[in-house]
């Protein structure tokens, strides 16, 4: 009887330790078995940087602020520092989400991208409505002032302008071009180092190893450059798929920015698997697939990524990384928009509610075989 109780106690102690461990499991870094975070093994290269949602910024993603403190150091914020949330109406400023994202950031000794302060997309609707040149030039330059000048020297760089070209290397007719001209690009460039002379400016876009689309961002730095006005980096957004853009056009970028003598940031880097409604034209965020809502062949994998799909996405990451490490002289940051394939934006864009898996960790948080072989593509 004595022996059976014990024997008893003991399964139960079992049972009790196997379930803490099953759980444990399940909980990021338990079962990686890689010996250095993948920026401290970038760091000689390059910073490893992710774009944080509200969620994490708030503390509401205890496993994600783990993966972003632990594999990653350089933060943007997906959405909390974009016009319509920091001044959603006149002189009225949120400031609560972005302070919770630079105070993680400095705790964590993080290199900080605020984004971005000059955008047609989520700008406040007050700046969209029938206001006065005038007008909008005064909210721009109180926007632009506030905003920088609250993180002086603690938010490291800013994307100032994003998005500003069309395809043929022409000037967007935004809001910003009709109401402040064609030079406003120059002219909010100048007012972001008035407000924090020391941070790194970027200009950044989507669709740059198009030929004509970049031609068009390289006289503009070129411009900004013979006028003595502070440029630091271009912005390279990287909304890429499994087969486009080659590594030839991928190599042209780095290789056409860096000749100006400034910086290459890969900003906002993810790859999608899913077919594309349209041959790769990029990442406007406004174009509307409605009509493919619901179709299951654009959306192949509900339940799961096969895995040879997983392997052709490690390998794709692994060419591009190899050809970042090639260049490393030229590129300050490689930052991916977003931390889990759970979250990201391509499971809405540019069609909404479908599955896909363009990041380094999945839906349960673990790192998948792309992360695997970007940390063994350095060994320190
Ligand atoms: C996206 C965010 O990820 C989404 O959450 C939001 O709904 C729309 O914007 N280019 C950019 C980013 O510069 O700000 C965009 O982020 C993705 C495309």
């Amino acid at each position: 009887m004595k022996i059976n109780i014990t024997k008893f106690t003991v399964t139960i102690i079992v049972l009790i330790i196997v379930s803490f461990l099953s759980c444990a499991n399940g909980l990021y870094k338990s079962n990686i078995d890689i010996k250095f975070s993948l920026s401290d093994k970038y760091k000689d290269l390059f910073y490893i940087g992710a774009a944080i949602n509200e969620d994490i910024i708030m503390g509401r993603d205890l496993q994600s602020e783990n993966i972003v403190t632990s594999e990653f150091n350089s933060v943007t914020p997906e959405n909390s520092l974009k016009w319509m949330y920091v001044q959603p109406s006149p002189n009225k400023f949120n400031f609560v989400a972005a302070d919770r994202y630079v105070e993680l950031g400095t705790k964590n000794n993080m290199y900080i991208v605020g984004h971005a302060l000059v955008w047609h997309n989520q700008l406040a609707d007050f700046m969209k409505n029938k206001i006065s040149p005038d007008e909008f030039n005064k909210h721009v330059e109180t926007h632009i002032d506030r905003v920088v000048s609250r993180y002086k020297e603690r938010i490291d760089a800013w994307d100032v302008v994003n998005e500003a070209f069309n395809e043929d290397g022409s000037l967007r007719e935004s809001i910003f071009k009709k109401q402040m001209g064609d030079n406003y690009i120059e002219d909010v460039f100048k007012l972001a180092k008035k407000a924090d002379p020391n941070a790194d400016l970027i200009y950044n876009d989507y669709n740059l190893y198009k030929p004509a689309k970049r031609a068009g961002v390289l006289r503009m730095v070129k411009k900004l450059q013979n006028n003595g006005t502070k440029i630091s980096a271009v912005g390279v957004q990287a909304h890429w798929s499994l087969k486009f853009p080659s590594l030839n056009e991928i190599e042209q970028i780095i290789l056409d920015i860096s000749d100006l003598d400034i910086d290459v940031m890969f900003t906002e880097i993810d790859i999608t698997v899913l077919p594309n409604p349209w041959e790769l034209v990029g990442a406007e965020v406004t174009q509307n697939f409605d009509k493919f809502e619901g179709d299951p062949k654009m959306d192949p994998y509900p339940n799961g990524l096969p895995d040879e799909i997983e392997a052709q996405l490690a390998k794709r990451y692994q060419d591009i990384f190899k050809l970042f490490i090639k260049h490393q002289d030229k590129i300050s940051r490689v930052t991916f928009w977003g931390v889990m394939d759970r979250h990201s934006w391509l499971n809405d864009w540019p069609i909404k509610g479908r599955t896909n898996y363009p990041l380094l960790f999945d839906r349960n948080y673990q790192p998948k075989s792309a992360f695997k072989m970007l940390s063994n593509l350095v060994d320190n």
